[in-house]
């Protein structure tokens, strides 16, 4: 069995790779390194049954031999990336996505998108379940992220419906862990590499707001079993546990075994002020339940950062831009 997956040098890619070869399939990933590494890939130097082609999924391209199935995770993931990266991240959830989803086709095999949270927007339902429809500013500077995402979700069920394309959608959370950039500006990675560098925490807002974090293993295991069942969804991954982003901070704080310098930065635009799934549907129809809870998994998370310090990487936070809170409208 043979699968394709893009943005296979990123986070979540990179673990997809390592899951799909530890279950036997041979591996063919993509990415053109926007916002991955190539160390997540290093270690697969000689797996002869991974190869890796360098290139923007939003040019057309197609794959030599079969594929049974692909999951398309390219795109920028942190608001501090995204936001960078406006364009590019609108047309990979676009033209990117089309260009996927006609190779799937063209293969007869089975496509799993990577969608978010953020098409919940700021949730004025909570916890969030998959027929909620979200609260999405389509003209913030978010929605760059959270309206390529939705018409990513809308290109994939159109592909369902005119082609009979076997499809799967997961509405992926806040996910953390290994190999996420040290730099990517996610507020777990923020916090730790802060604490570790004896830095202020950086907390936008007063901190009040929630996030529910999931493991990076828990989510593996989840999109697996999605990808492996006939369900189109979709489906909610992630960690239900919810916590305040100060919460947060004072976990990563005991972890580390630092004090609690807490600086403030004004909320960004169109910040959520709770995100929480509903995972009853993954629940049901995946038998899927996260394991590890965020003591845990800051555990297993906080030595990958403290190992890549000792080796000498030039490991920083990065945070957003200040903008003041306009909601994406002048001024
Ligand atoms: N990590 C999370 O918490 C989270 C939450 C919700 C959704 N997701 C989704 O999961 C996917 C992976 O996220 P991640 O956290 O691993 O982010 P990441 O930035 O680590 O990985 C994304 C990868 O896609 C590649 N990429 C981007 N644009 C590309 C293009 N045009 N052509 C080829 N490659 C391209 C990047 O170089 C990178 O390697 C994304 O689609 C993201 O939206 C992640």
């Amino acid at each position: 069995m043979r699968v394709l997956i893009t943005g296979a040098a990123g986070f979540l890619g990179s673990h997809l790779v390592d899951r799909f070869l530890a279950d036997g399939w041979e591996v063919v990933g993509v990415d053109n390194f926007v916002t991955g590494a190539r160390e997540n890939l290093a270690h697969l130097a000689n797996e002869a049954r991974f190869s890796l082609m360098e290139h923007d999924v939003t040019e057309p391209f197609d794959v030599e031999g079969r594929l049974d199935g692909i999951l398309h995770f390219a795109s920028p993931a942190s608001p501090v990336d995204y936001l960078e990266l406006p364009i590019e991240t609108l047309k990979v959830g676009g033209q990117g996505t089309h260009n996927v989803l006609e190779i799937a086709r063209r293969h007869g095999a089975r496509f799993l998108l990577a969608s978010t949270s953020e098409v919940y927007g700021d949730p004025k339902f909570h916890p969030q379940p998959e027929n909620y429809w979200g609260n999405v500013n389509p003209i913030g500077p978010r929605g760059v992220y959270d309206e390529a995402k939705r018409y990513a979700e809308a290109l994939t069920m159109a592909y369902r419906r005119t082609y009979g394309l076997d499809v799967g959608i997961a509405r992926i959370f806040n996910t953390y862990g290994p190999r996420v950039r040290p730099g990517d500006g996610r507020v777990v990675s923020n916090f730790i590499v802060q604490s570790l560098r004896d830095e202020a925490l950086t907390v936008y807002g007063t901190g009040a707001q929630t996030r529910s974090f999931c493991y990076v293993t828990d989510q593996i295991d989840g999109l697996c079993r999605l990808f492996g069942a006939s369900c189109v969804g979709p489906v909610n991954i992630g960690n239900p546990n919810e916590f305040t982003i100060l919460e947060l901070a004072q976990l990563v704080v005991e972890e580390t075994g630092n004090s609690l310098p807490v600086s403030y930065l004004p909320l960004p635009p169109d910040d959520p002020i709770v995100r929480c799934p509903d995972i009853s549907m993954a629940r049901l129809k995946l038998g899927w339940t996260p394991k590890i809870n965020l003591r845990m998994g800051l555990r297993k998370t906080i030595p990958y950062f403290r190992g890549l310090m000792e080796a000498g990487r030039d490991v920083r936070s990065r945070t957003l831009p200040i903008t003041g809170n306009t909601g994406g409208l002048p001024a």
